[in-house]
């Protein structure tokens, strides 16, 4: 039996390879002069060069077509070439399945460079590109570093329910589920599948508190959805979320373990995935119109120094204080008790701080009832992660530990109490402090690939319109 390896295990270790024979598969990339095919598999980035036998070349050159996947049988030598330092010597090729050089023509495997756009238009070819092979390694790098950061430090993984009858967040649209016929009005939902209204979850927060309050320190991973009619390039419709909940962590403990992880995750993907990021690096710099990217100096820059922090009172601050001495106009006007607006995000930390900002202490009209109230009684125990160009990319806070507060927030948002009192019983057997946030998965994603639009970093992307394939 001939062992068969990834591309990525044969370049890893290339001088071991030299002259053992292996077997390798995967898709044609190209096909020059008769003899050399470069495939790729997936594993990697970088292509392998075959070179076929003359004897070979008779029986299946015809048949080769960029995108054909082959498995190839043959000896690894050292290349004559200067562009890679091992080949593969064939003596034996399987096609496995060609592909029709017509419908190349259409597709996004014509080897020539490709909008994002239309990239999305064939979101099942995707795969096999260049780029978005390169995101969605990333992407799994980050999943993986993020189950590690956890389990190394104490933390169980929670899996919470998709289907809920509650609105964490209380702001937006939820996505309503039900097995009743709609044609039939009005319906009876006493008589659905779970005998009431239920959605799908926008966070699994509130189940994240309960199980940290006696498993001390948990996280979830998973996707919650969000019916808004966003249609911006970091809103997506279904999207991924890890939310860290810590029983005894006040709202400082807080913001330390957000950043400690974030710039965790930054370090090990700079450490693991370097040739993927050199890759998006170049790419981002070639083709983003002159507007320097660097990808991999943006990386370090968050890396680099603390990030700033500052209260909501201090940004609005700033941000009036800016609007007088300079030109800058915002679209909207700023005043106390506003929410700040992606313009004035990116003011903050592009412009004026030019490092990510973490900004606590928001008035408590515009958060979650959740949130622990000030002794100011106007905000509460909120914090945002701004990065640049992303803006929001996490959302937390300490929350509300005392009962009798809690139940009024609740009141006061409108908040329908009922279906919470799972959620307050809580805060009457053995309530404590603690705190958590929420990362936006594909926020993070988007910033370390640097990806423009958030619908190029997943696999499958469901926006306002759109839940194609
Ligand atoms: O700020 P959000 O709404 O916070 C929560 O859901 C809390 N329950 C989290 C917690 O404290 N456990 O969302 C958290 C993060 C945002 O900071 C953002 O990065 C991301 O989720 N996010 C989105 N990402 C993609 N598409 C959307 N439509 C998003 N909405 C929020
Ligand atoms: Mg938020």
């Amino acid at each position: 039996m001939i062992k068969k390896y990834s591309i990525k295990e044969l370049l890893n270790k290339e001088k071991y390879f030299i002259n053992k024979k292996v077997l390798v598969e995967g898709w044609v990339r190209s096909f020059r002069y008769s003899i050399f095919i470069t495939i790729n598999d997936g594993s990697t980035i970088k292509n392998l060069q075959i070179i076929l036998s003359e004897k070979l070349e008779k029986k299946i050159s015809k048949k080769i077509t960029i995108g054909t996947s082959i498995r190839v049988v043959g000896i690894i030598i050292k290349s004559i070439g200067e562009k890679q330092y091992i080949e593969l010597k064939s003596s034996d090729i399987l096609i496995y399945g060609s592909t029709d050089p017509s419908i190349i023509q259409k597709s996004i495997l014509q080897p020539k460079r490709h909008s994002f756009e239309k990239l999305r238009e064939q979101a099942h070819l995707r795969f096999k590109t260049n780029i978005f092979g390169c995101v969605m390694r990333i992407r799994h790098h980050i999943a993986f570093c993020i189950h590690k950061y956890f389990h190394d430090r104490g933390f169980f993984y929670l899996h919470t329910p998709i289907i809920t009858t509650s609105n964490c967040e209380g702001s937006g649209k939820m996505f309503q589920i039900t097995t009743m016929d709609l044609k039939k009005s009005p319906i009876d939902y006493e008589k659905d599948f779970f005998k009431c209204k239920t959605y799908l979850s926008v966070s699994g927060q509130l189940e994240a508190e309960t199980a940290a309050l006696g498993l001390g320190k948990v996280y979830t991973f998973g996707p919650v959805f969000r019916a808004e009619n966003s249609n911006t390039s970091r809103h997506l419709s279904e999207f991924w979320m890890i939310e860290p909940e810590i029983a005894f962590y006040h709202l400082n403990d807080n913001i330390n373990l957000a950043e400690d992880f974030l710039k965790f995750i930054i370090k090990y993907v700079v450490d693991k995935n370097l040739e993927d990021l050199s890759f998006l690096n170049e790419y981002l710099e070639k083709y983003k119109n002159n507007k320097k990217e660097h990808l991999l100096e943006r990386l370090y820059l968050v890396l680099k120094f603390p990030f700033k922090r500052i209260s909501y009172t201090e940004a609005i601050e700033i941000l009036i204080k800016e609007e007088k001495k300079q030109s800058t106009k915002f679209f909207h006007p700023i005043s106390w008790g506003m929410d700040l607006q992606s313009e004035h995000e990116q003011y903050l930390v592009n412009k004026y701080f030019k490092i990510p900002v973490v900004i606590f202490d928001y008035p408590s009209c515009i958060k979650a009832f959740y949130m622990r109230i000030n002794n100011d009684e106007k905000t509460v125990r909120a914090m945002d992660i701004l990065f640049p160009d992303i803006g929001e990319i996490i959302g937390g806070s300490q929350r509300e530990e005392r009962y009798e507060i809690l139940l009024q927030r609740i009141k006061d948002t409108n908040t329908d109490k009922n279906k919470l009192w799972w959620y307050l019983d809580t805060r009457r057997f053995g309530s404590a402090p603690h705190s958590g946030f929420g990362l936006g998965f594909d926020r993070l994603v988007q910033f370390i690939t640097g990806m423009n639009n958030i619908r190029d970093v997943i696999p499958f992307p469901r926006t306002p319109n759109n839940a194609e394939f």
